[in-house]
C-alpha cells in the first residue's frame, strides 16, 4: 500500500475467499452442525401416495420405541394461528389436515434422542391412505392453461408482467418472408444444492432461535414469527454458511416450521436435516415448461414478428408461474410481438424459483428458435444475433444503462475461434466424432434492493462490519470484505465481515443476482460515511496533523487519513482513535436504490455462450468439449469468485441440456428418480474447461459500485448453446431437454 497513488486497489482483485480456509478445514459451521446441549433429532415422514387422504396413522409402535420423544402428525400437530394461514396454507404442509396433494408430501415428523432411533421409528408408522386419481402430465391439459391468479410474495417487486404485446403480431407474421413455428420443452429440475435444507431450532422462554440453511434470514424470521404468533424480535435466524440454494432456499418450507414446532413440543432443541430424497417434493423444483414460438422475419433474417407463449406446470394449492416468455419481450429488436406465460395445474409439489427462473427455460426456447431462423435465412447464427441486436429495450422504450452484448459476441467468438466454423450441419469432424459449435445469448435484470449495515472501526485499526445478508456460496463474505478494505484503506486481514444473523442490520434475501449490488453498495456507503466521520474528527482535533483541514481534502490511505494535497500530512486510524479516547467509531446506515435514476434506464446484464460438442455418430453419446462464456455484468469485484459463479452456471446449464429431469409416473404421480443415483447431475468427467471472459465496464447507473450480478446470467442460454451445437454437429434439432441418446438416435 502506498500513500502516493491514492487508494490501494482491492476491488477487482482475484483474492482468495476470506472464508476459504474455514470451509476447506471443516470449521465453517452449517445449519445441521450446531451440536446444542440436549439436542434431539427429527426426521420427516413423507406420503407414499400422490393424492387423496390419510385415513389413519397408527404411531403406537413408533412411540413405544426407546428414545422416541415425539411423533407429530395431523392428529396432534398444534394449530397454526388463522392470521398466519394465508402464509401457511396447504402449500406449507404443516400437518393442519389429512389431505395429500402430491407425492412425498410431508405428513409427519418423528423426534428421538438419536437420528437412527428417529429413522427407525418413522419406519414403524402404520399409515392408511385413501387414494384419489392423480394427474401429473401437463401435456394433457395445455388447453386449460391460464394466466396466474397472483404473483408470488417475496420477489413480487422482481416480477415482470405475464402478458404483453406491441405492434400487430398476426399481420406481421402473416406477411413474413421467413416463418418458424416450433414448440420447445424444458424439464422439471431440482436444485440439487450440495447441502440439503436443514434446521436446528431452540426455544428459550418464549424466544425462538433457528440455525437455518436459508437464502433469506429475515423472511424466514418473519414467517416463523407469524406461525407462532410472536413479534419478529422474538425470533432469531442464523445462517452463517450455506451449501448452495439456487432459489430453493428463498422460501420457508414446511420442514423449518415443523422443526420449530417439534422443539417447542419436546421442550428441547431439535435438529431436522433433510435427506437428499426429502428434497424432491416439499422444497420446490423448477417446473416443466412447454413453450410455443412463432418467428417471422425478412429474408435477411431480420425479425419482424415474434410470439412466445410459455406454459409451466404448477401445483393446485398455490400459484407459481415460470415466466418463460419475458426474455423474448426485450432481448431482440422486433416491432410486432406477443408474449405470455401461463400455468397448468397438476398434482405435484409446489414449484419454485430455480437459478434464473423464467429466463433460463425461456432462453432455451428463444435462443433455439433464433438459431433455427439463422438456418432458414442461411446466415451464421452469430450474424443473425447481431442483425437483431436491440439498441434499446423496446418493451419499455428505455435506453440500456449499459450494454456490452456486442463485445461479448466479439470477445467470446474470438476466444472460441468461431470464424473457423462452417455453416452446414454435419460439416465438421473431430476424428471419428461429429463436431458442433453453438452460440446463444443471455440477459438478466440487474436487481438491487435496500439494505442496512453497521461498522465498528476499532482503535486497534481493525474494522468489524455486520450486515444481515447471506453468503449462499457465491463469495459475499469475500467481496464485501474487499469493498470495505478498499474504502477504508485497510488490508483485507483487518476486516471482519459478519453476516447471516437477524440481530444484525436488515438486508434482503440473497436471490435475483442482487447481493453484490445490494449488500455491496451498502457496505461501500457505510465505509465512506465512516471515513467522512473520522475526517471530521481529525479536522476538529487540535492534535491531529489534519487539524483544520477541509474534510473533502482528507482521504483514507494506508490504514489512516491523509491530505489529498499533501500525501505526507496525516495519521493512522490507530493514532486518531487512540488519542480520542480509544473507543471504536460506530456507525450504522441504510442504502436504497435510487429509483428516479434507475427508472430512466433498462438495467440488464448480458452475455454470450459458445459451446463445442462432439457426438459419437454410432452411439449418440454427446460430450461438451469446450465452453466459452463472455459475460458483461458491470464491474467485477472479484474475478476469481465471479468466474467460479459463471462456471457453476454453465455446469447447471450442461445438466439441463443433457442429463437433468424429474421423472414422474403418470399412473401413481410418484417421482421416479428422487435421489442422486437416478437424477443425473453432470460430474467432473462431463465438464470441459470453461473459459470465462468478463466484458465491459462498471455500469454508471445501476448502483454505486456499477455491478450487475452474475449468478443467473451465467445459467441463461447455456442449454440453447449446447442444443444449437448438437444441431450443428448432427443436423438433428432437439427441442425437448434433456438431449438424451434416445432423442438423438
Ligand atoms: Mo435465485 S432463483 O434468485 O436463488
Amino acid at each position: 500500500m502506498s500513500k502516493d497513488n491514492g487508494q490501494s486497489k482491492v476491488i477487482g482483485l482475484a483474492v482468495d475467499r476470506v472464508d476459504g480456509r474455514l470451509k476447506v478445514s471443516g470449521m465453517a459451521k452449517y445449519a445441521a452442525e450446531y451440536q446444542l446441549e440436549n439436542l434431539a433429532y427429527a426426521v420427516l415422514v413423507q406420503s407414499e401416495i400422490s393424492k387423496g387422504k390419510i385415513k389413519n396413522i397408527d404411531s403406537s409402535k413408533a412411540e413405544k420405541l426407546e428414545g422416541v420423544l415425539l411423533v407429530l402428525t395431523y392428529k396432534n400437530a398444534p394449530k397454526i394461528p388463522t392470521k398466519a394461514s394465508s402464509d401457511f396454507d396447504d402449500s406449507l404442509h404443516l400437518l393442519q389436515n389429512n389431505l395429500i396433494h402430491h407425492d412425498r408430501q410431508n405428513i409427519g415428523v418423528v423426534v428421538a434422542e438419536t437420528l437412527e432411533q428417529a429413522k427407525y421409528a418413522a419406519s414403524l408408522l402404520e399409515i392408511e391412505y385413501e387414494k384419489a386419481p392423480v394427474d401429473v402430465d401437463m401435456d394433457n391439459s395445455l388447453g386449460k392453461a391460464r394466466t396466474p391468479r397472483s404473483e408470488e410474495d417475496e420477489l413480487q417487486n422482481l416480477k415482470e408482467d405475464s402478458a404483453y404485446k406491441r405492434g400487430d403480431f398476426s399481420k406481421a407474421f402473416e406477411s413474413a418472408e421467413l416463418k418458424l413455428t416450433q414448440t420447445y420443452i424444458t424439464p422439471a429440475e431440482i436444485h440439487s444444492m450440495l447441502e440439503p435444507h436443514a434446521t436446528t431450532a431452540q426455544w428459550q422462554d418464549n424466544k425462538l432461535t433457528v440455525w437455518e440453511s436459508t437464502q433469506a434470514i429475515f423472511n424466514t424470521r418473519n414467517k416463523l414469527a407469524k406461525a407462532f404468533g410472536l413479534p419478529p424480535e422474538q425470533v432469531r435466524v442464523i445462517t452463517k454458511f450455506l451449501g448452495g440454494g439456487f432459489g430453493s432456499k428463498l422460501s420457508t418450507w414446511s420442514g423449518t416450521v415443523l422443526c420449530a414446532i417439534a422443539a417447542k413440543t419436546c421442550k428441547r432443541p431439535v435438529q431436522l436435516a433433510l435427506s437428499r430424497q426429502n428434497t424432491y417434493s416439499n422444497t420446490g423444483a423448477r417446473p416443466r415448461t412447454v413453450q410455443a414460438l412463432k418467428l417471422g422475419a425478412a429474408k435477411s433474417g431480420r425479425l419482424t414478428a415474434l410470439e412466445h407463449v410459455s406454459i409451466s406446470e404448477n401445483c393446485r394449492f398455490a400459484d407459481f408461474v415460470e415466466d418463460g416468455s419475458e426474455i423474448s419481450t426485450h432481448f431482440y429488436s422486433c416491432p410486432n410481438l406477443k408474449a405470455s406465460s401461463k400455468t397448468v395445474e397438476l398434482d405435484i409439489g409446489k414449484p419454485t424459483w430455480m437459478r434464473a427462473p423464467g429466463d433460463c427455460p425461456g432462453s432455451f426456447a428463444l435462443e433455439s428458435a433464433i438459431d433455427e431462423l439463422a438456418y432458414l435465412a442461411s446466415i451464421d447464427p452469430l450474424q443473425i444475433r447481431l442483425l437483431n441486436y436491440a439498441e434499446k429495450n423496446e418493451k419499455d422504450n428505455l435506453p440500456w444503462s449499459s450494454n456490452y452484448l456486442k463485445l461479448c459476441y466479439q470477445k467470446g467468438s474470438e476466444q472460441f475461434g468461431w470464424h473457423k466454423r462452417s455453416l452446414a450441419p454435419g460439416s465438421m469432424k473431430a476424428g471419428d466424432k461429429l463436431l458442433g459449435w453453438g452460440v446463444a445469448s443471455a440477459c438478466h435484470p440487474a436487481h438491487r434492493m435496500k439494505a442496512s449495515a453497521k461498522i465498528e472501526l476499532k482503535a486497534d485499526g481493525t474494522a468489524v462490519i455486520s450486515c444481515g445478508t447471506q453468503d449462499i456460496g457465491t463469495g459475499t463474505y469475500t467481496i464485501c470484505s474487499q469493498i470495505a478494505a478498499e474504502t477504508l484503506a485497510l488490508p483485507l486481514s483487518r476486516i471482519v465481515f459478519n453476516l447471516g444473523d437477524t440481530t444484525m442490520p436488515e438486508a434482503p434475501l440473497s436471490g435475483g443476482s442482487m447481493t453484490a449490488a445490494t449488500a455491496g453498495s451498502t457496505v461501500l456507503e457505510l465505509c465512506k460515511q465512516a471515513v467522512e466521520k473520522l475526517a471530521r474528527i481529525a479536522s476538529e482535533d487540535k492534535d491531529s496533523p489534519l487539524y483544520k483541514e477541509q474534510t473533502e481534502d482528507i482521504q483514507a490511505v494506508s490504514e489512516g487519513l491523509y491530505s489529498r494535497k499533501n500525501p505526507e500530512q496525516g495519521e493512522s486510524f490507530v493514532s486518531l482513535l487512540t488519542r480520542n479516547g480509544g473507543a471504536a467509531l460506530k456507525l450504522e446506515t441504510s442504502l436504497a436504490p435510487d429509483k428516479n435514476k434507475l427508472d430512466k434506464y433498462s438495467n440488464y446484464s448480458f452475455g454470450a455462450h459458445f459451446a463445442e460438442v462432439q457426438i459419437d455418430p454410432e452411439l449418440g453419446k454427446i460430450s461438451v468439449t469446450r465452453f466459452v462464456s463472455a459475460i458483461a455484468a458491470g464491474r467485477i469485484i472479484n474475478p476469481k469468485t465471479a468466474a467460479n459463479q459463471v462456471r457453476g452456471g454453465v455446469i447447471y446449464g450442461i445438466g439441463m441440456a443433457l442429463t437433468e429431469e424429474i421423472l414422474r409416473d403418470s399412473k401413481t404421480g410418484r417421482v421416479l428418480n428422487a435421489d442422486l443415483a437416478e437424477y443425473h447431475l453432470p460430474v467432473h468427467a462431463d465438464i470441459p474447461k470453461i473459459e470465462v471472459l468478463f466484458c465491459g465496464e462498471a455500469d454508471p447507473v445501476v448502483n454505486e459500485l456499477g455491478v450487475k450480478g452474475i449468478g443467473e446470467i451465467s445459467n441463461i442460454g447455456v442449454a440453447a448453446a449446447i442444443a444449437n451445437a448438437v444441431y450443428h454437429a448432427s443436423g438433428k434439432r432437439i427441442r425437448q431437454l434433456p438431449i438424451t441418446l434416445d432423442k438423438l438416435l
